[in-house]
């Protein structure tokens, strides 16, 4: 069913039927031409209303018909708004819930309009780096004004529809419970003889002195929207609504949003858009299977990471226990967590009774007894596989039966740690980024004994914790740091080849990272990825690190933390300053190792950085660690700071080519630490294809 037809009395109602939001796809499109068609031709219609069915009028085009040719078939989206605008009998469009993008759209080509008050109205398609294609920037300043047209469009946020009560946009909005499709029959009785039939195309957009406004809202515009170009493209075409006639600006609306379509950007946005809705898909783990409750948590460690992942869970009303070794820790821990809510609530983004809500939910602890009954356990104890292994075995002595046993670790063997346990199907891996309270990423490990529903219970509670959930297989670093580890060496690398900090971060940043390597790495903590580059050293002895980062941590500088790391930091301001030393440092270190320095392009610098992690995550993909090569992208656009215009690192190398990834790899391997450059055999076999990671 994609629309159905019923007739009451004199008055036909068309009402869309395509869950979950009756997207427009063709089968709908068709089913409501149909209607109207029907309408026209039975005498003992009147009038007409068009609504939606269950909880949307209409959420706008159907995702699933995205760059698919069912988009372009007739009756295409314009086809259907020129038929209900020239219906020769008045439509009604009854809006209720959500009224988006197409949706909104079709019910400006409608004669009327009336809605339901609650109902979001927005034309959201600048977050696609696109523009409203079927007339919205023509139609919606007609009956809002320019002014607030423009606010809509080039933002793209949502209206409530009693927020739009009083305006042209609808000629009336219910009282709350009101029976609207009784209500819009009525009112469309009442319009049935009334001619002309009023259309919004018809209406002048009037905005005194608009050239001067105009300008105004480019320079704004142009100051916020970054690298985007839809932002702008919108002022344009909704200035096409007072200064060309509405079919004229019909067809510049349709040129500029078949321009954008083609934007790099916009096809990074796209990528993000459907790499979202992809990433909770598990091949193996169907929506429908079963997952436990969580309703009380524990977590070990009040560190840097267990404070942040608590707060989690009593952001999301779970109660959560931290348990520590010694009373001094678990005060500092909750000592932290209450600072950084008494910081919320100072700048008014947290109410005292939140406040006290999510304080009241967070207890600590430092004996086992009192979290034994816990759902989950995350563990956040330092990065060491002997102090884990410990903790483990308490666990696993202690908890319940049924409790999912899980660990934050960032890079250690996560079946191993299971093996410490005798309920390995219960222990799983839930990497949190730094600040955990803040960043969106999720990396779920999963370790070969993983349990399904383990598995399934983590998905679900990562979107119950506002996070974006990434499953992972076992390897060192997972699929983030395993990759970040090659983009690192480089960055060292580059300094002892020429290159300075400062240089290498702001070409990175120029490329759009939110934040260069070394100013990430200060932040962090140098100390953390030398400790981690210690056991590596043991491990895998053959792999080449610049000396420069532990030279850096026998120098003392560990980052901001104690004001000094990679820059000078001065107390109270994360700005980086260049500091003379960390150069010196440099320099001569090169010349210690007997390296002749060059100078080094922010070409090169952005090349060797990016495609550090597209081989990498060749690898990642094709050894079966990440599931999709758009979870890689995830990873990176919502942990890493990855620029989002870009799509992430595998949607970036698909649009460069594969062929010029592999060329220029070929270049650098060829110089200093060339086997860092051994292309991975996917990378070789899709781009001797002519394919991309995502095709
Ligand atoms: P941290 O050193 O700030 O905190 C560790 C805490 O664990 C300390 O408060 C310590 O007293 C406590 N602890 C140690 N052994 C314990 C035990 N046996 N029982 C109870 N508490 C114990 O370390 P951080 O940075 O919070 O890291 C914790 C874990 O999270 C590590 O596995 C790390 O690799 C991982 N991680 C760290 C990230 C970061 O950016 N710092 C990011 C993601 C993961």
């Amino acid at each position: 069913m994609t629309a159905e037809y019923q007739v009451h009395g004199s008055v036909a109602v068309i009402t869309l039927n395509n869950p979950p939001v009756n997207g427009l796809g063709l089968a709908t499109r068709t089913a409501a031409v149909d209607g109207i068609r029907k309408a026209l031709a039975d005498e003992h219609v009147k009038a007409i209303v068009l609504t939606g069915a269950g909880k949307a009028f209409s959420g706008g085009a159907d995702i699933k018909e995205f760059n698919s040719p069912k988009a372009l078939t007739e009756p295409t989206l314009h086809t259907l708004i020129k038929t209900v605008e020239s219906s020769t009998k008045p439509v009604v469009a009854a809006i209720h819930t959500v009224c988006m993008g197409g949706g909104l759209e079709l019910a400006l080509g409608a004669n009327y309009r009336v809605a339901l008050p609650g109902a979001q109205i927005a034309l959201p398609e600048v977050k696609l780096g696109l523009l409203p294609g079927a007339g919205g920037t023509q139609r919606l300043p007609r009956v809002l004004g320019m002014e607030m047209a423009l606010n809509m469009i080039v933002s793209g946020t949502p209206v409530p529809s009693e927020k739009l009560k009083g305006t042209a946009l609808f000629d009336e909005v219910y009282e709350a419970g009101a029976d609207l499709i009784t209500q819009a029959i009525a009112f469309a009785s009442k319009v049935a003889d009334g001619r002309p039939l009023p259309r919004v195309r018809d209406r002048m957009v009037d905005y005194p002195n608009h050239e001067a406004f105009l300008q105004f809202t480019r320079n704004t515009v142009k100051a916020v929207a970054g690298p985007f170009p839809a932002p702008i493209e919108c002022v344009e075409t909704v200035a096409a609504s007072v200064t060309k006639k509405f079919e004229d600006g019909l067809k510049f609306e349709r040129e500029r949003f078949l321009h954008l379509m083609q934007t790099p950007e916009s096809k990074a946005l796209r990528h993000a858009f459907f790499a979202e809705r992809q990433v909770s898909k598990i091949p193996d783990v169907p929506s429908d299977t079963p997952t436990r409750p969580i309703a009380k948590a524990a977590v070990i460690g009040a560190g840097t990471m267990g404070g942040g992942i608590a707060m989690n869970f009593a952001n999301a009303g779970i109660p959560v226990t931290l348990l520590e070794m010694k009373q001094e820790a678990l005060d500092k821990g909750i000592a932290i967590i209450r600072g950084n809510y008494e910081n919320t609530l100072k700048k008014g983004k947290l109410t005292q009774e939140k406040f006290d809500q999510r304080m009241g939910l967070i207890s600590g602890s430092l004996d086992y007894a009192d979290i034994a009954d816990a759902d989950i356990v995350i563990e956040a104890v330092f990065e060491d596989m002997g102090v884990k292994e410990a903790v483990f075995r308490q666990l696993d002595a202690t908890m319940k039966p049924g409790a999912i046993l899980a660990s934050n670790t960032s890079t250690l063997d996560v079946d191993k740690i299971a093996s410490f346990t005798q309920r390995p199907q219960d222990v799983i891996g839930l990497h949190f980024f730094s600040p955990a309270n803040v960043m969106k990423l999720l990396e779920i490990i999963r370790g070969k004994a993983t349990g399904k529903d383990v598995l399934a219970t983590a998905m679900a509670l990562a979107k119950k914790l506002k996070k974006t959930g990434v499953v992972s297989g076992v390897c060192d670093g997972f699929i983030g740091n395993r990759m970040i580890e090659q983009y690192s060496r480089q960055a060292g690398f580059l300094l002892e080849e020429g290159a300075t900090p400062e240089q290498v971060d702001k070409a990175i940043e120029k490329f759009g990272f939110a934040m260069g390597p070394f100013r990430m790495i200060d932040m962090a903590g140098n100390d953390v990825s030398w400790y981690i580059r210690k056991r590596r050293y043991l491990e895998q002895p053959h792999i080449a690190y610049s000396k420069t980062a532990d030279i850096l941590c026998e120098m003392g500088r560990m980052g901001q933390k104690v004001g000094k790391g990679w820059y000078d930091y001065k107390p109270g301001d994360r700005k980086a300053y260049p500091s003379a030393e960390v150069n010196e440092m440099i320099v001569k270190h090169s010349a210690d190792i007997g390296v002749a320095r060059r100078k080094i392009t922010d070409e090169e610098i952005v090349e060797r950085l990016v495609y550090a992690l597209v081989n990498e995550g060749a690898r990642i993909l094709d050894e079966g660690i990440a599931l999709r090569a758009s979870d890689i992208d995830m990873v990176y656009l919502t942990g890493y700071g990855f620029p989002l215009h870009r799509g992430g690192p595998m949607f970036y190398a698909d649009s460069v080519g594969l062929f010029n990834v592999r060329m220029a790899m070929d270049k650098y391997a060829h110089g200093r630490h060339g086997d860092a450059w051994e292309p991975a055999p996917l990378l070789v076999k899709l781009a001797d294809e002519g394919r991309g990671f995502n095709s």
